[in-house]
């Protein structure tokens, strides 16, 4: 899918931030060996997807200023049918302008050539320095090759700016078509979270998880997930990153399941955890039930206006709370907070802006101050808490449980919608849908 329209107008919104005499750069992210002559599938770069809608290697687009013509041109490989006999289609030149609809399209191979005639007409190149090596060599000794024109009254720019930056900026509000997209990536892990809490059970493994989760993506078109997924039973939940998936499941453990598929390159990220038999054990619920609390909490805080660590500071005090509850914590909650004391069981953030990449472009502070939310920002909320398996300051019983529950949400005009909505975290829900 693609849409032409959603393009233009993400073009002509950096076009309008650029300076007279100037233009951007950005460059595909190269194909990468994965052993010998196999390759990673191939994944475009989020930025020059976002602006140039190409998802093949070997590519760079530009942005031309207005006064300049305003020209949005592609190099790009041209189509070349033996190629495409082994490796599939390739779009080609006429393909960038009738599907694209960039103004100009010409072979890759003459990028390099062409390059300096671009840059003696501008004074300010943007491009995504120190990102794309291969793009900033060129750049440089197209650079090279215009300085030694001097004496010929050959100019060359002068200043470079970030387009990264920018580009990230403009990602951090979604257009309708891109939460379309978020939506369907969402729904479709939802149905494969649903999937997988009825499918686990005792004497499984991880990995057999793992591959029931991303089956039901892929029946959804959602082919790759938008990161490893975590399947984490038992003490393993603590390891916020565990993507081992090999240990197999015991009866009377909890089962994290941090996975979320991508769909035409758009993220959704989503975790849920439950117990293994189907039936929490009491400390288990008591965790699982403060972490509830905290995320739902959370997600009632998500409304424009509110700055970022907001969520945070209510879900902290939550879970703060219902820690000195429990006797895991003590002292008054107000002091622990400011002492961080909740860093023994929960060490991460809210959550994340979410979009191309799971952790999604766009700053959390300007200016030094958090960032407010505002209609159209796609985020996760996420609390979590992780009792070390070792952890001797706390009962027996406590020891290495691992909850986390996460929800994908679009902040609008009057809260949040939840993208991720209709998969069931409720104590009661859970048992209920595992036991059918
Ligand atoms: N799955 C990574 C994260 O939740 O941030
Ligand atoms: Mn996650
Ligand atoms: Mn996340």
């Amino acid at each position: 899918m693609n849409n032409v329209t959603e393009f233009k107008r993400r073009r002509l919104a950096l076009q309008s931030q650029l300076k007279p005499r100037s233009m951007a750069l950005l460059m595909a992210r190269p194909e990468v060996l994965r052993n010998g002559d196999t390759a990673y599938p191939y994944r475009p770069d989020s930025n020059f997807f976002y602006l140039s809608g190409l998802a093949e290697p070997e590519a760079v687009f530009i942005l031309l200023s207005k006064d300049l013509g305003g020209q949005c041109i592609l190099f790009n490989r041209p189509r070349d049918p033996k190629l495409e006999r082994w490796n599939g289609f390739m779009l080609g030149l006429e393909g960038a302008l009738s599907e694209l609809a960039v103004d100009e399209a010409y072979p890759i191979a003459e990028f390099q050539q062409k390059l300096p005639d671009y840059l003696q007409q501008v004074q300010c190149v943007y491009a995504p320095w120190g990102r794309m090596p291969q793009l900033d060599q060129w750049i440089m000794d197209a650079q090279e090759h215009l300085k030694k024109q001097v004496r010929r009254g050959v100019s060359w720019p002068t200043e470079c700016i970030d387009v990264q930056h920018m580009v990230d900026e403009m990602r951090v509000i979604k257009s309708d078509y891109e939460i379309q997209l978020m939506r369907h990536a969402a729904q479709s892990s939802v149905k494969a979270h649903r999937a997988v809490m009825q499918y686990a059970k005792p004497g499984l493994h991880e990995y057999q998880v793992e591959a029931h989760f991303n089956y039901h993506c892929g029946l959804e078109n959602c082919r790759f997930q938008a990161y490893p997924p975590i399947v984490a039973s038992g003490a393993n939940a603590c390891i916020l990153h565990y993507v081992d998936n090999a240990a197999p499941l015991q009866d009377g453990d909890l089962l994290l399941i941090d996975a979320g598929g991508e769909y035409n390159y758009y993220t959704s990220d989503i975790t849920r955890t439950f117990p293994v038999n189907g039936r929490f054990s009491e400390p288990q619920r008591q965790i699982y039930e403060l972490v509830l609390a905290a995320q739902l909490a959370g997600i009632a805080a998500v409304k424009p206006g509110v700055a970022w660590n907001e969520v945070q500071r209510v879900m902290l005090h939550i879970l703060t709370t219902g820690l000195v509850a429990l006797g895991l914590l003590q002292g008054d909650v107000d002091t622990l907070i400011e002492e961080k004391a909740f860093l023994q069981f929960y060490m991460h953030g809210s959550g994340h802006f979410l979009g191309l990449d799971t952790h999604d472009a766009g700053a959390y502070k300007i200016a030094g101050q958090w960032r407010l939310l505002e209609p159209g920002m796609t985020l996760t909320v996420e609390p979590g808490l992780y009792i070390d398996a070792n952890d001797t300051s706390v009962d027996k019983k406590w020891r290495g449980i691992g909850v986390r529950i996460e929800d994908d949400v679009v902040v609008t005009k009057e809260g949040c919608d939840i993208l991720s909505d209709g998969l069931i975290k409720t104590v009661a829900d859970i048992e209920a849908w595992m036991a059918r």
